[in-house]
Order: C-alpha cells, then structure tokens, then sequence
C-alpha cells in the first residue's frame, strides 16, 4: 500500500514562496519536525517534494539514479556553466566524466600539494603584514588561485580580481533566479540582466584568453588534456564552447565551495579554545603540511565542520519516471529537494546533532547517506579528495603560523543562501595576537 506524501496546506496563490525563500532552512527544519522525513510544498506554480531520509536519499543517488537527473535548477546554472560536469546530464556527461575523472585520481591529486602548499604560504606570509583580514575573501582568493595553478597553470593576478568581482555577481544573480519563479525573464534589458551578461562577457573573454594561449602552450595541466582529448564517436576534440564550459564549472566549483568550507571551520575553530588547542597539538607534531592528510583528528574536525556547515547545503533532481521512496510514490516530472545541511542534523542518527564533536568520525557513519556533504553515487563531487587535501593544508599553515588568531567580529554568524552556504556578515580576524 502506497502512502501519500503529506502536503503543506497553503492559502496564498504563490504558494510558500515568502517563507521558503526568505530563509528556506528554517523553513525545511520547521515542516520537517511536524511532517517528518518526507513532505511537499508550492512554491508558486512549482511543487516541490522534500526528503530527508538517508535510505530516500541512497535511493535518488545511487540505487535508482538513472531515473533522476538535475532539476531546473541546475538547468538555470548553465546560464553560467553551460554544459559542464556539473550541469550536463545523460551520455554526453558521462563521456565528459571519464575524460575528466583521471585528473582528479588521488595520485594525481598528490602532485598538486605543492602549490597548495606554495599559495597557502604566500596567503600566510602576505597576513605577517597585515593587523586584520576578512575569511571570507581572503579564502577566496587563495581557493582561486590554486584552483588556477592546478587545473590551467595559469597564475592570475590582475585577472583574478576580475574574476573575483565578476563570479559572486553572476551567482547571486543566478540564485535569485532559481529560487524565485518571479523573476523576470534574461531577454528583458532589466539593469540586473544587463549587469548579469555583462559579468558573463567578462567571464568568456577572460577564459577564452586562456584557453587560446593554452592551445599554443600545451602542458600536463587538465587543460590541456582537455584541448589534447579526442572524442572517440566523432573523432574531434572538444570545440571552444565545450572547453570553456568545463573551464567555467571547475572554476566555480573548484574554488567557492572549499571557500565556504575553510571560512566556516575556521570561525568555528577560533571560537572553541579546546579544539583549538588539540589541533595544534597535531599540527605540531606533523612534518609537512600535506601530511596531515593521514593525521585523524585534522581530518575529523574537517569532517565534522563538513557536516555542520555542508557548503552546498541543498541538493535537487528531477524524476524521470514512477519510483518508490519507501511507502512513498514519485511520478514522472516530480521534483525533489534534499538537503546535506539537514541530513547531517538528523536526530536520529546523530548524537547531539548540533554539538561540535569531531571524534565522532572515529565511529564508522550512522548510515551511508547519513553524511554526504560531497554528494553520492555516480554524480558524487570530482573534487572530493582535491578539497580535502586543499582544506588540510591551509588549516595546517594557517595555525601554524599564527596560533593566537583571534576572531574580532564577535556575534553569531547567521547565513546567506547562495549556492553555497555563506555566512550572512564578514567576519574579521586579527592574524597575531595583538601585543
Ligand atoms: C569542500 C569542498 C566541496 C564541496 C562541499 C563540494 C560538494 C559537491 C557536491 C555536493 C556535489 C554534487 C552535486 C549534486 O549531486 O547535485 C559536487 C559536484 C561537483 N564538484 Fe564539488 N565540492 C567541493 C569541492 C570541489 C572541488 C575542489 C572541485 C574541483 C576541483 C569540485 C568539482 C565538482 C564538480 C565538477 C562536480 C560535478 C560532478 C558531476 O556531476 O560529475 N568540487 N560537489
């Protein structure tokens, strides 16, 4: 006997647009305790199916993933990314994942230490100087540049300021896209959409630029496996398009997230003596930065960080055809939400699910899909292990180098809802202990 998917009344013809987009956690948290792991909502026109059951999600991801593809939402990105890994679907993404995947081999990942080490120190040494820095932008930066280094060869300088001023533009701006169905349409000169191409134009020709000086100067970054790799149906290699589009997305979901990432373990990090203390206990008796990959508590306090603060905090698919989530039936069109954020808080299968407490990742996981802050199955992130050793590094040389960090923006950090989970006001920190 098949269940019915409890419904979210709503008396207002645009549905729960206000509140879930005004602050759709709270939203999901509120409905989640009075319905439970499974509910539907309106949001305008759209109605949206919320699961937050870890065997729902194993379900979606891995068990029956070729029924489910990336939702509209992820149609709106292309705008930006065009069909990259992140946004493409069916045969052509499978294709475009293999080529890809073998840069992001953990062997391969190994030889990019270096210059994660290398640009985490120059971020360091450039802090010696200064009496205060802002997290957020400051791991902004030092993730773009070795996203850059890494996957183009390239060094950005001037260039990355463009890309720094031009990319949070277009991403708010495709945000506010996907998640209000109100929004006007991109053919329509509103100054928003004009500023949004604008910031696009800027984006391509940037990363034209560097796709046309790559082709004259191949090297052994994935760039240039990328211009070098022949399709094996139609004997070509990738067009300029295709190139920019993947250049695009590893640019964006290279360096934001692990951004994200850093900004939100540090804040918690300066604000927990004792973690702080055990943590430069480790990284006192580690030899190299990169080594600390192997060292358990380092890697817990990233993972447990990972879990409270899942920096894509929201995942989305779209059902291809009839399935069944538990005594639940999904029909064809059905769009379905699912969120790292909530999952990872999940009161039955956490202890204490709000509480910092990296030794709980000693224990084997609650459940498979009880902790995805990577997502899961094929479409899991590419980048998975490029982060993790990324995230090691900079906390090692950051701590390193300046154990007595002090956090000077004191109150609680609420969030913005970007495509990743960023925090709501800037946070400043004093690197060396104030004498
Ligand atoms: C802490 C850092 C990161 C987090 C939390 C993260 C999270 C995720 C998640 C949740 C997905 C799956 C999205 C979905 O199924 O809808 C994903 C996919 C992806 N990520 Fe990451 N990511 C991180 C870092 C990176 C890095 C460093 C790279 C590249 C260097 C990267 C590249 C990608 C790509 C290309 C995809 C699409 C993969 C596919 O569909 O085949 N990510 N990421």
């Amino acid at each position: 006997m098949s269940k019915i998917i409890p419904e979210i009344p709503s008396g207002s013809i645009f549905g729960h647009l206000k509140a879930y987009v005004g602050d759709p956690l709270t939203f999901l948290q509120k409905y989640r305790d009075q319905y439970g792991d499974i509910f539907t909502f309106r949001v305008v026109n759209r109605r949206l199916i919320f699961i937050n059951h870890p065997d729902f999600i194993e379900r979606v991801l891995q068990e029956n993933h070729r029924n489910y593809i990336k939702s509209e939402a992820y149609r709106k990105l292309a705008l930006l990314l065009g069909d990259g890994l992140f946004t493409s679907n069916g045969d052509y993404w499978l294709s475009q994942r293999r080529t890809i995947q073998p840069a992001f081999h953990r062997d391969q990942i190994k030889t990019y230490a270096q210059v994660m080490h290398d640009l985490s120190m120059s971020m360091v040494n450039a802090w010696k100087k200064r009496s205060e820095i802002e997290l957020a932008s400051e791991m902004t930066n030092v993730t773009l540049k070795i996203i850059s280094k890494t996957m183009l060869d390239v060094e950005l300088g001037k260039e990355g300021q463009t890309v720094e001023q031009y990319l949070p533009y277009a991403l708010k701006y495709m945000v506010n896209r996907i998640t209000s169905p109100l929004a006007t349409p991109l053919w329509i000169p509103t100054k928003n959409n004009q500023k949004f191409k604008a910031a696009i134009k800027i984006l391509d020709e940037l990363i034209h630029e560097i796709i046309r000086f790559k082709k004259e100067n191949l090297n052994i970054d994935l760039i240039s496996q990328l211009i070098l790799l022949i399709n094996e149906k139609t004997g070509k290699g990738m067009n300029d398009r295709q190139l920019r589009d993947e250049v695009m997305t590893l640019f964006l979901a290279g360096h934001e997230t692990t951004a994200m990432a850093m900004t939100w373990i540090l804040n918690y990090i300066l604000r927990d003596e004792e973690i702080r203390k055990k943590l430069l206990r480790e990284i006192n008796r580690i030899r190299n930065s990169w080594s600390a990959i192997k060292n358990y508590f380092i890697q817990n306090v990233i993972n447990e960080a990972l879990r409270l603060f899942a920096p894509v905090w929201i995942l989305s698919r779209e059902a291809l055809g009839k399935d069944r989530l538990g005594a639940f039936d999904i029909q064809k069109g059905d769009r379905i939400i699912f969120s790292p954020y909530m999952v990872h808080r999940h009161p039955a299968y956490w202890d204490f699910p709000e509480e910092f407490i990296p030794e709980r990742f000693d224990k084997d996981l609650p459940h498979r899909f009880a902790y995805f802050p990577f997502g899961g199955g094929p479409r899991v992130c590419i980048g998975q292990h490029f982060a993790l050793m990324e995230m090691t590094i900079l906390l090692v040389n950051i701590l390193k180098n300046f154990p007595e960090m002090k956090l000077t923006t004191q109150k609680s950090i609420g969030y913005d809802y970007s495509i990743t989970l960023r925090p709501d006001r800037k946070i400043f920190v004093q690197p060396r202990a104030v004498q």
